[in-house]
């Protein structure tokens, strides 16, 4: 990156690996949850240590589910982490690059959201995404915050890879079951990443979409192609009502456009379609 040294927090999540092996190198450096972002004296420190030029933020308590149920915690890594880093930005040339969720949108409309929708986060895991927004945009002028899908991609291994666990169940059972009912846009990590570095490289500040594009894209579509793309011979059904009842009143819609970078010509996230496809090439050839 120019010589400019990249802090990446949550570097061993599935987001943070892909930035780690997309820009790694000699002065880029990654921290998973041994540094602690709720711990200001921690981060106070190895920041002045580091002195990054450029700070990726990805580190999140990320189940939704399990926000619901414990918000202090979700408050406390998603909006109070996220102050603590921004702590260290006040007052200095660093750029703050805030990973952040279509799903703070909300519940407001049935089509997709541009960034010039209001956000109107239903869950506890949303609204606390969006206090770590707000603190950014009150706090720090050079700032870019991104608002990313139904995210995809990194090793099998992965404990959050929802490809390859789909793939393992339509091997092994005759049917799988999914919800038609809540549309997004299935993300590409890969794709997000060149998308961050185009950004940071024409030097755009404020608030931006990064999705693949999808337009009314389900749950159930994402399943039924992730099968068809391994060509695994299982049957994909509409799950019926209640069957993924869930504690967490997250919006039927979470789907979104990259309107912003649309309109300045920098657009360079494809669809959903082709980059599921890519995806699942390498990964058929792990297999
Ligand atoms: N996944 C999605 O579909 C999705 C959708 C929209 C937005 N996003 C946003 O995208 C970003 C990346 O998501 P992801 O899917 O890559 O998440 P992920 O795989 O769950 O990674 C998040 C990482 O955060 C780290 N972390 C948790 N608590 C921490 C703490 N107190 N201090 C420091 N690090 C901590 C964890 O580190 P360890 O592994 O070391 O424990 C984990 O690896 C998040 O900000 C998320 O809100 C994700």
């Amino acid at each position: 990156m120019n010589g400019k040294k990249v802090l990446v927090t949550g570097a061993r999540g599935m987001l943070g690996s892909a930035l780690m092996n997309y820009f790694g190198n000699k002065d880029t450096i990654g921290f998973g949850s041994e540094f602690d972002i709720t711990d200001l004296n921690m981060v106070s420190k190895k920041l002045e240590i580091f002195k990054p030029d450029i700070i990726i933020h990805t580190a999140a308590y990320t189940d939704v589910e399990v926000c619901e149920v414990n918000r202090d915690k979700a408050y406390k890594i998603n909006t109070i982490g996220t102050q603590n880093l921004v702590n260290y930005c006040i007052g200095k040339d660093v750029l703050f690059i805030y990973i952040s969720s279509t799903g703070i949108y909300g519940r407001g409309k049935n089509t997709p959201y541009t960034e010039f929708d209001k956000a109107n986060p239903s869950t506890i895991h949303h609204k606390s995404k969006y206090e770590g927004e707000l603190v950014v945009q009150n706090h720090l002028s050079k700032y870019l915050i991104l608002r990313t899908g139904w995210l995809y991609g990194g090793e099998k291994t992965h404990n959050k890879n929802f490809v390859y666990k789909r793939f393992l169940e339509a091997s092994n059972n005759d049917a799988l079951y999914s919800d038609n009912t809540q549309i997004g846009n299935p993300t590409y990590v890969v794709d997000f990443v060149k998308q961050i570095q185009i950004l940071i490289e024409k030097n755009q500040y404020g608030i931006f979409n990064c999705v693949n594009g999808a337009v009314n894209i389900s749950r159930y579509d994402y399943v039924k192609k992730i099968v068809e793309l391994f060509d695994v011979r299982c049957n994909v059904n509409i799950a019926p009502d209640g069957m993924f009842a869930r504690v967490a009143p997250v919006s039927h819609n979470e789907s979104a456009i990259n309107y912003k970078l649309n309109m300045l010509g920098l657009n360079v996230m494809g669809s959903w379609e082709e980059s599921l496809a890519k995806y699942i090439i390498d990964l058929k050839s792990e297999i």
